[in-house]
């Protein structure tokens, strides 16, 4: 990967915290950084991947020369800040909620929509902490059967709401045990020793802003538009990760076993699942992870079509920062990045290969072998390594790209068995999306 100028707007958040880590734990192409946050941090030192940085305030130059602009602050800094850098040239990965529901604005969760990315327009949004796990067990289960309604209820970690509410729940915690007061002030209730059913402020129809965010977040990144969902969410006294109780109705009845198959295939997400040893996910064992972890898998006995799981995820990690960080290098991977694409432009004059083998290919009636091998040879990101598996894509048709690539997947594998058959989004390189007609998996060497 080619160098990147980044700037991240709220390097000294809960979020933007972990951002820094993860970014020197992925190893993200870094040639210039600049670190961005309110005026009281102003001057302060922070040392990333060995350098030290001098924390600097938002202004007219902030993202000149820059290539991705990371914004993790209040959602009345990402209405400036995001639009500033795009207008600059940028591309800006929102974490605020501003501009998720926007129609030009991709909401994404690189392993369900990553597609959606190449429809971006400057801004690319990262979902709610609670949507990104729910969205991915609900895309790893529908390989198997539609979906017809959820029901989820959150337990929501206090970092959630960043870090004056983490020192709140700690400070409290620490007041209620010596028997004095601390009074609220992230929350209108004290959180310690405490549940709230309240995250965010309440909308007319009853349900609080969060829910709804799930609901309609949700539904965007599945390009599911009526899925029916309802939500319940409550602030917990845990430092770091939401957990969220999940029912899902299909339109056949699952086994839990199948279903502990479907979320083993997808990436990212691991399951933890050995009730007898009382071995399932818990915030205390999966802060810290990358993974969304689900155990708890069971047939739901109030619906002859119902599964209820349990499902924890690292709010700041998969939640935002890692999530975040996935987007850019899928964009970086795709050519949308300004660094890029000025790469793929001069890697394109010095050779002659460029598009043609793909097209060539395409039209090519060959085996799977020697599909394998070209692919092997040509386009090696066309041959995925997924969960110690290579996937290679054999006769395939090219198709226009299509946003409800997922409804598909059930027809291909009513025809091949989904045993042995993934539905990754290959995007090639005049940007259509190859629909594979099959898709064979071979263990990885
Ligand atoms: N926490 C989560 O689990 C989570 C998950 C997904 C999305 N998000 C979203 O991510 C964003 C950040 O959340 P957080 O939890 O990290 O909040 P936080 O801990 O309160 O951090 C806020 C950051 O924004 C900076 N900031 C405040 N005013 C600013 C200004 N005028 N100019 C530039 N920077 C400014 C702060 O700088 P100072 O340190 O100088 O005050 C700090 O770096 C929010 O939009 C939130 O909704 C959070």
């Amino acid at each position: 990967m080619a160098g990147l100028n980044v700037v991240v707007v709220g390097a000294t958040g809960a979020v933007g915290t972990v951002f820094l880590k993860v970014l020197e734990q992925r190893k993200f192409p870094v040639m210039d950084l600049k670190l961005v946050a309110s005026p009281r941090s102003v001057g302060k030192r922070i040392r990333v991947r060995g350098k030290e940085y001098t924390v600097e305030a938002l202004g007219p130059d902030t993202f000149k020369g820059a290539d991705i602009a990371f914004v993790s602050a209040d959602g009345s800094i990402s209405k400036v800040a995001c639009p500033q850098a795009a207008q600059a040239g940028a591309v800006a990965i929102d974490d605020s909620s501003v501009f998720r529901m926007e129609t030009d604005v991709p909401l994404v969760v690189p392993e369900v929509n990553d597609d959606d990315l190449e429809r971006h327009k400057g801004i690319v949004s990262i979902p709610n902490c609670t949507t990104t796990p729910l969205a991915m067990t609900l895309h790893a289960l529908r390989q198997g059967a539609e979906i017809k309604r959820v029901t989820v209820a959150t337990y929501q970690a206090v970092s959630g709401t960043g870090r004056a509410a983490m020192d709140e729940l700690t400070e409290q915690s620490r007041a209620a045990l010596d028997g004095r007061e601390h009074p609220p002030k992230a929350y209108p209730h004290p959180i310690a020793f405490n549940l709230l059913p309240q995250v965010d402020s309440f909308l007319d129809n009853g349900y609080t802003r969060e829910e709804w965010k799930m609901v309609q977040e949700t539904r965007k990144i599945l390009h599911l538009p009526d899925l029916p969902i309802s939500s319940t969410c409550v602030r917990v006294p845990v430092q770091v990760c939401h957990s969220e109780a999940v029912h899902v109705e299909f339109d056949r009845p699952m086994t839990a076993a199948e279903a502990r198959e479907l979320l083993s295939r997808m990436p990212g997400v691991k399951v933890l699942d050995r009730p007898e040893q009382s071995e399932y996910p818990m915030p205390l064992q999966a802060a810290g992870t990358d993974e969304t972890w689900v155990g708890r898998i069971r047939q739901d006995a109030s619906h002859p079509n119902g599964l209820a799981f349990w499902v924890v995820s690292d709010n700041l990690r998969k939640g935002a920062a890692l999530n975040a960080i996935q987007i850019a290098e899928e964009m970086q991977r795709r050519e949308l990045l300004p660094a890029g694409r000025s790469q793929a432009r001069s890697s394109q004059k010095n050779t002659e290969a460029g598009r043609q083998p793909a097209k060539a290919h395409a039209q090519a009636n060959s085996t799977f072998e020697e599909d394998f091998r070209w692919y092997k040879a040509h386009k090696s990101e066309l041959l995925l390594k997924y969960g110690g598996v290579y996937v290679a894509i054999i006769g395939g048709r090219v198709v226009d790209s299509d946003p409800d690539f997922g409804k598909l997947a059930p027809r291909v594998f009513a025809k091949y068995g989904h045993r042995d058959t993934l539905m990754p989004h290959v995007t090639r390189e005049d940007r259509t999306i190859e629909m594979p007609s099959l898709i064979t998996v071979i263990p990885a060497q």
